[in-house]
């Protein structure tokens, strides 16, 4: 039901978008079309997207005077990473109110504002809901320490000392690692799976859940479209807390979560929010397999629109490379497994992720404007949600710090201080940040080529990016062939062709190591698209002719021809049908 109310919603607020897909080919070509499966997703770092009082921190009303530009992107979803009071430990992720604006970003009535100015324009806004943990300095955590007895005491997971010490759990953000922290005041230790300033939540308390609805409920009154779950896989875990066997690093999620209540917990929310208001719901993560993911997004189900698989993101954490017949594999399985059912997201960058034109792509001089455009090409012609993270259609890149004290990311610093503890190599650790620290994705937008990148005009909470005289959106938005400039031709392309979305995906030549080509097949139409992965020369050889096929999309001014591809050339066929 649900799904209905949010496609005629969507139908009456954004003609243009029907209108313009209707016209190549007839809405019924494709079953079950959904406006969230068609839409592209803009991911903003509030934090260091724009400043607009000066205080090096980016804010709501920054957000505000850069609408215009978001409508020039053509995309029709923004993702709001935490926006929420909070004493800014994980930079928002850690909160301590969940209905007031973090002050650093602004009011509720800048979030008013900026909200009716998104869907002014057609723009949906998605809201992080970050609810496996809040901050120690929420009040149901403040409560929940001060006694045993006290009523929010079951709201967080509490091992009494008595008991000896609770069997080990790893953290991700703590100096120790150690996701058991001892409190004196109570002679118990709490969980908590983040930082020591993140307790987790404890999702067996029907309480929870019912203040967790009504938070929802509060948003999604405010008139909000949708929610990104944070870390939503971990909500239901093993709460005996029992000795994990040996290797069970090698699979954390099946052992720090996913645990059966989790479908129920999400179920309930279906039924308490998810049925009364048309949303879009993603969760982060999606189990540990593919029936896991299928379990979180089957439309018979109830549960959430799409999964957020973690697989492509996670193989190119090696600073030596990743393997294009890796990536393809990966890519090609994701996709079969829900060529029928279900839906998915794609993406290749994040907040929590380095640069994607760094880690994917080739960020030297010679190469960074290519590889992007060749990168965006991938994103913009799957099967699933793209979801493009903010920066990356400038191809902005890694700024590279070389000391520890540039950082600002709680996970980057803490995981220097337990190296320097344990007496390890923290040249080493740097050297592996410049490659893989969040910090790498979290440095201001470059708007243009005045002081600080037209980011603040004040001191920014993290350092410019040096390269910005050169790479700035300014520069690019006047110059037709810029990254930029290409992005928006790319979603373009996107929303003009609905094969693009959901047409049957092909893998060819599967084992050439330089080249990705797939076709795109349905209503009518049948598009190829060939890759060159590499910053050689490379052949591609498909054995589809390109023969009065149609040039959609290059990122070289004149396309290559005869099956030899320049150095990550990207091309898009419409091939005669
Ligand atoms: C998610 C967020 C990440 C955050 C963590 C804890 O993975 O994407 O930024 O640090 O959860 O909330």
């Amino acid at each position: 039901m649900k799904q209905l109310i949010a496609t005629a919603i969507f139908f009456i607020g954004v003609p243009v978008f029907v209108v313009s897909s209707c016209a190549q080919s007839p809405v019924n070509t494709f079953p079950d079309r959904q406006w969230w499966k068609e839409a592209v997703v803009y991911q903003i770092y509030p934090r260091s997207f724009k400043d607009s009082d000066g205080d090096g921190i980016g804010d709501l009303q920054g957000i505000i005077s850069k609408l215009d530009y978001l409508k020039s992107l053509g995309i029709d979803v923004v993702w709001l990473n935490p926006i929420y009071e909070s004493p800014n430990d994980d930079n928002g992720y850690d909160i301590s109110d969940y209905r007031n604006i973090m002050k650093d970003f602004g009011t509720m009535e800048d979030f008013d504002a900026l909200l009716k100015g998104m869907h002014q324009r057609h723009i949906k806004l998605v809201m992080d809901l970050v609810v496996n943990h809040t901050s120690d300095e929420h009040d149901w955590f403040k409560q929940s320490k001060s006694s045993r007895n006290n009523a929010y005491r079951n709201y967080y997971h509490w091992w009494n000392a008595e008991k000896g010490t609770p069997a080990y759990r790893w953290s991700f953000f703590d100096v120790q690692h150690d996701a058991w922290k001892f409190d004196t005041a109570t002679n118990a230790y709490y969980l908590h799976y983040f930082s020591r300033k993140q307790p987790d939540l404890n999702w067996e308390n029907p309480q929870v859940r019912k203040e967790v609805h009504d938070i929802m409920k509060f948003w999604a009154d405010k008139g909000i479209d949708g929610f990104r779950m944070d870390a939503f896989q971990f909500v239901a875990k093993d709460t005996t807390f029992p000795p994990l066997p040996q290797g069970y690093e090698k699979n954390i999620i099946q052992y720090y979560g996913m645990a059966p209540g989790l479908h129920d917990y999400i179920k309930e929310m279906y039924s308490e929010v998810f049925s009364k208001y048309p949303l879009m719901t993603v969760a982060e993560g999606s189990g540990s397999t593919f029936e896991d993911a299928h379990n979180l997004v089957d439309p018979e189900r109830h549960e959430l629109n799409m999964a957020y698989p973690f697989e492509g993101i996670d193989l190119a954490s090696d600073p030596k490379g990743y393997s294009l017949l890796t990536f393809k594999k990966v890519f090609s399985r994701w996709d079969s497994a829900f060529a029928r059912k279900g839906w998915l997201s794609i993406f290749l960058a994040n907040h929590d992720n380095a640069r994607m034109v760094s880690r994917y792509g080739n960020d030297t001089p010679a190469f960074r404007e290519a590889s992007s455009k060749m990168l965006t090409t991938f994103l913009m012609t799957m099967r699933g949600t793209p979801y493009y993270y903010n920066g990356d259609e400038l191809g902005m890149i890694n700024i590279k710090f070389s000391s520890i004290n540039d950082y600002r990311d709680v996970q980057t610093i803490n995981g220097y201080k337990n190296v320097k503890d344990n007496g390890g190599d923290t040249l080493q650790y740097l050297a592996l940040q410049q490659y893989a620290s969040r910090d790498n994705a979290r440095t201001p937008f470059q708007w243009d080529a005045t002081a600080n990148a037209g980011f603040t005009s004040g001191r920014p909470w993290i350092n410019v990016n040096p390269d910005y005289t050169n790479v700035n959106e300014s520069a690019q938005t006047n110059d037709p062939n810029s990254v930029l400039n290409y992005f928006r031709k790319a979603v373009a392309l996107r929303k003009r062709n609905p094969v693009l979305v959901y047409g049957k995906y092909t893998l060819l030549e599967k084992n050439n190591p330089a080249v990705y080509a797939y076709t795109r097949e349905g209503g009518g139409k049948k598009i190829l698209v060939v890759l060159n992965f590499t910053a050689q020369p490379a052949t591609v050889k498909t054995g589809i002719s390109t023969g009065g096929a149609k040039i959609l999309l290059c990122n070289y001014s004149i396309p290559s021809k005869d099956s030899q591809l320049r150095p990550y050339e990207a091309i898009v066929y419409q091939l005669k049908y």
